[in-house]
């Protein structure tokens, strides 16, 4: 029987070191950071994670704004909410929940984003420092992964990484982050033939491939690391990409829910105050 890694337990130890830093910064008469979040339409996965983002900002003592808009909204008038919210000195992270409506162009949207609010590390510029190993906002996803492992002390330098999915929010900047960490990474994805034979070789498994339970216990082995990116709500309860009894089975592995989506938020909350230290007007 494997260890579970509690993203739930670690996301509130990172919220309660933020409570506390704004704590300090009000005693000292400064102002405290502030998340807009952007959300269009009225998807309700999409309205759940931003009102759980709202309260958990809420929560560590930083102001936040929701700014919700009708599915119908223009490109333009999007565009226009970004730069205004660009311009406010008072906001220091903005992050557009996606997916976006289908009229809106997604990549036109993160380019309006002033690359350093962008706390989602989405922006093009933020893409290439990250994937040349520089410092930037690193998306909340892929960094709360790596803090999780970190937590638990699994060592990644020299270890065969298998990514499944090679999306924009996660199986791409995962990739990266493995490999800065000496990984060797393989990313799998649709059109990838061979899956069994790279799931028997790998030691860490990230599966972000957006199916239901596609990942079961046949395909894991004692020794693997699993991390579970995948969130499906139904039939009342939340399940991964990779079924339960694969959990059991691995060495470490996050479990759906309490894993990677809490630490997601606590990452969100982080580069949030990372944003609110590098911009000259806070005092
Ligand atoms: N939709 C699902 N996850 C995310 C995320 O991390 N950021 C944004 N902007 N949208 C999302």
């Amino acid at each position: 029987m494997g260890t579970l890694l509690d993203g739930f337990m670690v996301s509130k130890a990172i919220r309660s070191e933020l409570k506390d830093r704004v704590a300090k910064l009000i005693s000292n008469g400064k102002r405290v950071p502030c998340l807009a979040v952007i959300i269009v339409g009225e998807d309700p996965a999409s309205q759940t994670y931003v009102n759980s983002k709202a309260k958990q900002s809420k929560d560590v003592g930083y102001t936040s704004q929701t700014i919700a808009l009708p599915t119908q909204t223009t490109q333009e008038d999007l565009i226009s909410a970004v730069e205004k919210l660009n311009h406010d000195n008072n906001v220091d992270g903005i992050l557009v929940q996606l997916p976006l409506p289908q009229h809106i162009d997604e990549d036109a949207l993160i380019n309006a984003i002033a690359p350093e609010k962008d706390v989602d590390g989405l922006h093009p510029l933020n893409v290439g420092y990250l994937n040349l190993g520089e410092p930037t906002f690193i998306p909340c996803t892929p960094k709360g992964i790596i803090r999780l492992l970190d937590w638990y002390n699994i060592n990644l330098e020299g270890k065969r990484a298998l990514v499944i999915g090679r999306s924009r929010l996660v199986g791409k900047p995962i990739a990266a982050l493995l490999m800065a960490r000496n990984a060797t990474v393989t990313v799998a994805h649709s059109k990838t033939t061979d899956l069994n034979a790279l799931l028997a070789e790998a030691e860490i498994i990230v599966v972000a491939m957006g199916r239901p339970e596609f990942i079961k216990a046949e395909h894991i082995k004692a020794n693997q690391v699993l991390v579970d990116v995948g969130i499906h709500r139904g039939d009342g309860k939340i399940i991964g990409d990779v079924e339960h009894a694969a959990y059991e089975k691995a060495a470490f592995a996050t479990p759906v829910p309490k894993g990677v989506g809490p630490m997601t938020i606590a990452s969100l909350l982080e580069n949030t105050m990372e944003a609110y230290l590098r911009g000259d007007h806070h005092e």
